[in-house]
């Protein structure tokens, strides 16, 4: 049988019962561990916060190219800011040297964190440097900070999920994320006048390194595909008010590959397509600094795969232009 991305609602491990929490947990870890990926319905983000932040960053990213490069990413800076169209060539992740990704984005982070001691240790000009921000459109800051703490809310409550589902007690996750350093990147697939070179993508395939990423995706052509266990490439329905989620390594670590951190891409619009094929995602890459230990994860075969894992991917990608 064909592999699919299932659709689960999990509004009922909120407000059900045990049973139904149960049920929700053990879908949600077995479309982790099958495919990596899975759509989130009743997920309790606010359609309009999801609609309004997107009409904001449509609204930036359509500013001229000179004004959305006021805010423009440092060129040895970590990752905050805007990057231009084809900036970015994430084939390098797998030591594939493929044309550029035809996207632009606007990136940021944690923010707010006053006085915290945490944020001001050596590892905190990578994973918490201040954020750059817009000065157009006026109301995008508050509009993408809004947008950050409802998918914070949105990555707590799935943490509740995950553990069920991994037969963990309740708030183990609570101190793996307390000073979480997760990032949203707006993504513009921008329409495509030319044909793309050989081998070029919006997005070439990869893996993501983080704990788990979360995607508001808009419907349009060329879209997200994930690869099965088995290698074809399967594509990732689009559900109004939907919200992907995937697995990245160090969820895929933690729990000792038993979910899976899965390869995905995002394809070109087809050649024939009619109107615009123009493409936004606002993606929430949910993630923490160091590694938890515990009986239920031994420390020794997490830190054994986060090394494998994340020393190769990481080093490759110091080896992009960024
Ligand atoms: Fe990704």
């Amino acid at each position: 049988m064909a592999a699919t991305v299932p659709v689960i609602d999990i509004s009922g491990f909120t407000a059900g019962n045990e049973a139904s929490r149960a049920v929700i947990a053990t879908r949600v870890s077995s479309a982790l561990s099958e495919i990596g990926f899975l759509v989130l319905q009743g997920h309790g983000v606010s359609p309009t916060t999801i609609s309004e932040t997107r009409d904001v960053a449509w609204r930036f990213f359509d500013l001229p190219l000179t004004e959305k490069e006021r805010a423009r990413k440092p060129i040895k800076g970590a990752w905050r800011g805007y990057v231009t169209a084809e900036d970015e060539n994430i084939s390098y992740m797998l030591n594939e040297q493929l044309p550029p990704d035809l996207k632009e984005f606007f990136g940021f982070g944690q923010f707010g964190y006053g006085d915290d001691p945490y944020y001001r240790q050596s590892f905190a000009d990578v994973a918490f440097p201040p954020n750059i921000w817009p000065e157009q459109p006026v109301d995008f800051k508050p509009a993408a900070m809004g947008f950050y703490r409802e998918m914070e809310g949105l990555t707590e409550r799935l943490l509740r999920v995950f553990e069920k589902g991994l037969g963990l007690s309740e708030g183990f996750f609570c101190d793996k994320f307390n000073h979480h350093a997760s990032t949203v990147r707006f993504l513009n697939y921008p329409n495509q006048s030319e044909e793309a070179l050989p081998g070029q993508l919006r997005c070439a395939a990869h893996y993501d390194f983080t704990a788990i990423t979360l995607l508001a995706v808009g419907d349009a052509p060329g879209g997200l595909q994930v690869q099965s266990r088995s290698g074809e490439w399967v594509d990732i329905p689009s559900i109004p008010d939907g919200i992907v989620l995937n697995v990245g390594d160090l969820m895929a670590g933690w729990t000792n590959d038993r979910w899976r951190s899965g390869l995905h891409r995002v394809l070109n619009p087809p050649r024939d397509a009619r109107g615009s094929t123009r493409r936004l995602s606002l993606c929430t890459s949910s993630t923490r600094t160091t590694t938890p230990s515990s009986s239920a994860c031994p420390a020794a075969k997490m830190q054994s795969i986060l090394r494998s894992i994340h020393r190769s991917r990481l080093a490759n990608i110091a080896c992009t232009r960024f």
